[in-house]
């Protein structure tokens, strides 16, 4: 199955950093929550899949490259790397496309232009929340997550992470 292939490419990019994998999989458990309370359907379903899996693939690469992990550079090598895995998988051309434009902008709120997008980026903002600062701020944290979050299960599970249960 593909969701299965694309895990193990992820895996072998990380294989020296089980952060990496630990951090994409805690991501993707996230996305398939969202999806499930959005309805989404399962042609999108798949493809914010493959994205949450390859979102932060060009983490490592950055970092040899560049000698930085930031986020324009991660950016920048995750596009091309989810491409080499996703051509070499024989994903479809036009989603390989989509898929790349994400994981190629996804530290840039600014360029969310859809719900898959949207959904990967509430993931993702999920999990890193958890190192955080404003997860304890409780003056502040409603405003944030309303301010950050745009779907319904999205609000509803950051809600439950950090308002009820203090951590994921
Ligand atoms: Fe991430």
């Amino acid at each position: 199955m593909l969701k299965e292939t694309v895990i193990k490419e992820m895996i072998n990019v990380f294989h020296d950093v089980p952060y990496g994998v630990d951090h994409t999989l805690k991501v993707l458990q996230l996305a398939e929550d969202i999806m499930t309370g959005e309805s989404i359907d399962s042609e999108k379903r798949e493809l914010i899949t493959i994205t949450a899996i390859l979102h932060d693939i060009g983490a490592l690469e950055a970092q040899r490259k560049y000698g930085s992990m930031e986020a324009k550079y991660q950016e920048k090598e995750g596009a091309i790397i989810a491409r080499q895995i996703l051509e070499k998988v024989g994903y479809e051309p036009g989603k390989i496309d989509r898929v790349c434009y994400i994981v190629g902008n996804h530290h840039t709120p600014e360029k969310i232009d859809g719900i898959d997008f949207q959904v990967l980026w509430e993931a993702d903002l999920i999990a890193n929340m958890e190192a955080m600062d404003i997860k304890n701020d409780i003056e502040k944290l409603p405003g944030y997550i309303e301010e950050n979050f745009k779907t319904t299960a999205g609000k509803v599970l950051a809600k439950e992470y950090f308002l009820n249960t203090g951590g994921i």
